[in-house]
């Protein structure tokens, strides 16, 4: 059993070793204010970075803390959202405006999940919840409220999400050297009108079986799977992205990207392997087990393809883990590496999961989580590191995918005070969970939970995630305190003083 079990371990499956491995040294916050205890986030910083907000999802073998997060990039904790496993955490653009999007729900050890996007405005108030339902068969026989795979949930310019789906489907697998009536999960993806839940499109892997073999998969079919409860993942999508006619997908386990068009036909095969596919490519553009595949620079004559190289796989190490920028030429078919990004000093495998984000066409900065290995890295125009940060314990904590992204939010909550009566003294401890523009906390008196004249005590600089101030005047029953940026008043709450 344990043998098929490593061997076919393909995604997300480490973490059930690491979670036995019970290895958590890594250092967890404690806050007074939150009843957080997220990771702390460790920065390098090596150059000069972008604007931005680093955006993770981390899991694993933490004691707690399992959440979207979002930290600044010296490391402070900005937000941490509901305890949920999520992943794709990230700002995108919906109706012409800024939103965060995520996914949450379920990982099944198999290397796929169960759940729902959702997406918030800039207080996190949710405005769209986005499920797929449908005839789905899952390992366990159970019904599930929501089918949206943990690996996509890529909001278009037409205001649609595309997500991806796994199905348990019974096929032959005797092309491979199975029977004829085993299981294999099917790979799918949907197109949904995120305003009304709509599916305006949806494509299956299985339903092109002859424009993409089973042969081809480099996912060997190995010991007990091959049932309903273990079933063969052949294809394993990772990425969709929508393109002029039709749509690019990544699947991992053909180490290949494919241009399927709107009328589902699959056009072309861009391979890792050198010879294989429709494509000739240069030896640098060489990858495998690949996630996060995007499209940018679309003509009819070619496009720019960025993606996560991961170049590995659970029980082997192969070549360092890259991001990779391609520039492929649809006339000559033809391949052509711009950018090969990978820290010389800090040399990654990351065996599963991760991802490529191009921060900007201005400044050409690249942002990539290392998925599996707990670690996100910036590189500038030069391909220099000039940010790395860590969440958690080599191996036994990872985030799907990272970003880091601009952001500007004040929640629909309140601040969160707690004041800590000594004699003739107090210390208030303040935060306000997913705040971005304050800079500055103001504490008056306060007469009563309602009263609305107040004198001025203190002021004090924010100080990260949580700010401390004393105060010694403790004649008023109550504080009144107030979430600034320089005099402005952006939120306050009035709390009493013992
Ligand atoms: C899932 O697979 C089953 C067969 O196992 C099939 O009947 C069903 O239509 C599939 N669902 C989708 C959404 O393709
Ligand atoms: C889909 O469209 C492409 C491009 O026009 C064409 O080559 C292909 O044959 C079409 N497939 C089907 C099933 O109509
Ligand atoms: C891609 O397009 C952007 C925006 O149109 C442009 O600034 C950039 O130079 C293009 N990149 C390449 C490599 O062609």
């Amino acid at each position: 059993m344990l043998r098929g079990f490593l061997a076919a371990i393909s995604t997300l499956t480490f973490l059930s070793l690491g979670a036995l491995a019970q290895d958590d040294h890594w250092p967890y916050m404690t806050l007074l204010t939150a009843p957080f205890t997220p990771p702390q986030l460790e920065v390098k910083k090596t150059g000069l970075t972008d604007p931005g907000y680093i955006f993770i999802g981390p899991r694993g073998n933490q004691p707690s803390g399992v959440a979207a997060l979002i930290y600044d990039d010296d490391g402070n904790l900005v937000y941490q959202g509901p305890p949920d496993v999520s992943a794709n955490f990230k700002v995108q653009r919906v109706f012409n405006q800024n939103v965060v999007t995520f996914w949450a729900g379920e990982m099944m050890f198999l290397g796929f999940g169960y759940g729902t996007v959702h997406i918030l405005d800039n207080t996190y108030t949710e405005i769209y919840t986005v499920v797929l339902t449908g005839n789905f068969i899952s390992p366990d026989g159970l019904p599930r409220d929501s089918y949206i795979d943990l690996h996509e949930s890529h909001v278009t310019k037409r205001n649609t999400l595309l997500v991806t789906a796994y199905n348990v489907t019974q096929f032959d697998l005797t092309p491979i050297g199975g029977g004829v009536d085993q299981y294999m999960l099917d790979s799918l993806f949907f197109e949904i009108d995120i305003a009304t839940n709509e599916i305006v499109y949806s494509w299956s892997a299985l339903e092109h079986i002859q424009e993409i073999p089973l042969e081809q998969s480099k996912q060997d079919l190995v010991d007990e799977y091959g049932t309903l409860e273990m079933p063969w993942d052949g294809y394993h999508i990772n990425s969709v992205e929508l393109v002029d006619e039709g749509y690019i997908i990544s699947l991992r386990h053909y180490w290949s990207s494919y241009y399927i068009h709107t009328n589902g036909t699959v056009m072309w095969r861009l391979s890792g392997e050198k010879g294989v596919g429709d494509f000739e490519i240069d030896d640098d553009a060489v990858f495998s087990w690949q996630h996060d595949i995007r499209v940018r620079n679309q003509t009819n004559d070619g496009m720019i393809m960025d993606l996560f190289n991961n170049a590995n796989r659970p029980l082997e190490t192969t070549a360092p883990t890259t991001g990779l920028s391609l520039a492929v030429d649809l006339v000559n078919r033809k391949v052509t590496t711009l950018r090969s990004l990978n820290d010389e000093d800090d040399v990654i495998h990351a065996i599963s999961q991760g991802n490529y984000q191009l921060m900007s066409e201005q400044t050409n900065h690249v942002f990539m989580s290392y998925g599996s290995t707990s670690k996100v890295k910036e590189f500038d125009a030069n391909n220099n590191v000039v940010l790395t940060a860590q969440f958690g314990d080599e191996g036994a904590v990872a985030s799907y995918r990272g970003y880091k992204c601009q952001w500007k939010a004040t929640p629909a909550w309140k601040p969160a005070v707690v004041v800590e009566r000594n004699l003739n003294s107090a210390t208030v401890l303040m935060s306000w969970n997913g705040a971005t523009e304050y800079d500055n906390w103001a504490i008056y008196t306060a007469s009563s939970l309602e009263s609305t004249d107040h004198t001025f005590i203190t002021s004090v600089k924010r100080t990260g995630f949580e700010t401390a101030a004393d105060v010694h005047n403790l004649r008023s029953p109550y504080f009144q305190v107030v979430a600034r940026k320089g005099n402005i008043p952006l939120s306050s709450i009035i709390v009493p003083v013992s």
